[in-house]
């Protein structure tokens, strides 16, 4: 899609690209970069597609159009759970640019989003994900927080199939935003939910998703702007199989469960 004149979209999509160093504990290349168009700059993050490792599970398609497709649901649901993601050319030919968010300068004591407790319980305002060996034998509950952005974004993961929804991937912005990252393993034809964002798992949908996935469902209609879009960044079969997910979830009415067939939870967690 192009990007509207004036957006962070459009400066990262058309302003001039310069490589500042590359990020060290990425699976994949993953560039920090600079993008300036006249008077605008912005730091971002550049993935080649080039740099991408073949996953035998993700054969078709590109790790940088599910990023960026990942993006235009997030856009479609008004959430604006993920940064601003582009296609575009860079010096390593072509891949995705995505706005760096620095992290929440100023957080506070109670924005824990994960934590380990002992006994069974999570306690107030925590969601259970489920036991964790915590060495020598010991096991610990492994919780996040009863936070209304996570319960966004574990609507948002259900939509498009996150298969790596760790820790490291949610980054507490300024202005108590919170932005989920890393949307390359998503939008598989399969059941590849992999997500620390059990907490609500099998409990009906809030009145504000469910009013959320209806919109999507038009978007996604033969014709619809997202399906447009979409169909630029994954296959058809992927279209298709996003559709049927919402769909599920408005017949459903909740949250998924897990599947049984992949592992649910993303390890290390972290
Ligand atoms: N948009 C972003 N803003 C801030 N930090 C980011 C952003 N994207 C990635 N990072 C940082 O770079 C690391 C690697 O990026 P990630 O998307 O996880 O790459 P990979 O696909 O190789 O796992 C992340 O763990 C995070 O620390
Ligand atoms: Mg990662």
């Amino acid at each position: 899609m192009t990007p509207s004149p004036g957006t962070t979209a459009e400066l990262l999509a058309k302003g001039e690209l310069t490589v500042r160093g590359r990020i060290r504990e990425a699976s994949n290349a993953a560039l920090y970069c600079t993008v300036v168009q006249g008077e605008r700059e912005a730091a971002c993050i550049y993935k080649p597609v080039a740099g991408e490792r073949p996953l035998w599970d993700f054969p078709d398609g590109t790790l940088a159009g599910r990023e960026v497709a990942a993006y235009e649901v997030s856009e479609a649901t008004g959430w604006g759970l993920v940064p601003p993601t582009v296609l575009r050319d860079g010096p390593y030919g072509e891949g995705m640019c995505q706005l760096w968010i620095e992290p929440d300068p100023e957080p506070g004591p109670d924005d824990g989003l994960l934590a380990l407790v002992d006994g069974e319980e999570p306690g107030e305002g925590w969601k259970a994900i489920g036991f964790a060996e915590v060495g020598e034998g010991r096991t610990a509950l492994l919780v996040h927080a009863d936070d209304e952005r996570l319960r966004r974004l574990a609507v948002l993961d259900a939509v498009i199939n996150n298969a790596d929804r760790k820790g490291g991937h949610l980054l507490p912005a300024a202005g108590g935003r919170l932005y989920g990252i890393d949307h390359g393993v998503t939008f598989n034809t399969e059941n590849k939910l992999r997500t620390l964002l059990w907490g609500w798992a099998g409990e009906p949908l809030t009145a504000e998703a469910t009013g959320v996935l209806a919109t999507l469902r038009e978007g996604l209609a033969d014709g619809g702007p997202l399906a447009a879009t979409l169909s630029e960044l994954i296959t058809g079969a992927e279209l298709d199989a996003t559709r049927a997910r919402v769909d599920a979830l408005l017949a459903s009415g909740r949250h998924p469960e897990p599947g049984g067939e992949w592992p649910a939870i993303p390890w290390p967690p972290v």
